[in-house]
């Protein structure tokens, strides 16, 4: 998977991500992350990319050239014929789940695009933008931390780059059910013991048991969770 992301903060991005999990990813080959400054394609001698907004109204909007310009230049690189997906960071989008990371997990490349200011001009976002991400119900000031989520959300279930392949597909979500409690040693801390069931070595007890607190703990947590298991 080849991550491509289109940004007015390049160090951001890369900072970010090339540490950890997904720093050990970029090592291994199993991902690439370009971030690629949307101001090097400005066309004024000011490297200017924000302008004022039409019919009035406040702050500035980022303009459609260079944006497009910084999409023509990556499209051109990738080499995959088709029309490659362009995801924007936005609060209008919809919201980022598990099954959407899913989704895009499956493409070769991926751009994805961060605004700031007040926004990008509407008739670049048109012509360029495939899907449209929100990470949640609250603004932020850019799209690059909303770009970092969906790398990491994104990468970590391509093959390779988690040590173990089934905690990849064993987590919170997948099953639209939360994790179940864990604990490691000592089997006793501040008086508090580690479940019996767990000492046990009987796998199909453990295995009951832990299907059982993640019915409990997502139905204390995320009861929202539980009615949508039952529409589908
Ligand atoms: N940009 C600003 N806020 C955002 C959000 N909540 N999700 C995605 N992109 C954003």
């Amino acid at each position: 998977m080849n991550f491509h992301v289109m940004t007015l903060f390049p160090e951001m991005i890369m900072q970010g991500l090339n540490v950890s999990i997904i720093g050990r990813a970029i090592e291994k080959g199993l991902i690439s992350i370009e971030a690629v400054n949307i101001r090097d394609y400005a066309f004024n001698k000011h490297n200017k990319v924000d302008d004022y907004i039409y019919g009035g109204g406040a702050g500035m909007l980022m303009q459609a050239e260079p944006v497009y310009l910084c999409y023509e230049a990556i499209r051109e690189r990738i080499t995959s014929g088709s029309r490659p997906r362009v995801v924007y960071l936005t609060p209008q989008g919809e919201v980022f789940t598990q099954k959407k990371a899913q989704e895009l997990a499956k493409e070769d490349d991926l751009i994805l695009l961060c605004g700031h200011y007040e926004g990008i001009d509407e008739r670049v976002l048109e012509e360029i933008v495939t899907d449209n991400i929100s990470i949640g119900d609250y603004v932020l000031t850019g799209g690059e931390l909303p770009a970092m989520i969906v790398v990491d959300a994104v990468s970590r279930l391509i093959p390779g780059v988690l040590n173990n392949d089934v905690s990849a597909e064993f987590e919170s979500f997948q099953d639209d059910l939360l994790e179940y409690p864990q604990y490691s040693r000592p089997e006793i801390w501040h008086g508090k013991r580690v479940p019996e069931v767990l000492l046990s070595g009987h796998h199909a007890n453990v295995e009951k048991w832990r299907h059982e607190q993640s019915v409990i703990r997502t139905r204390e947590r995320r009861p929202d969770l539980l009615d949508n298991k039952e529409k589908s």
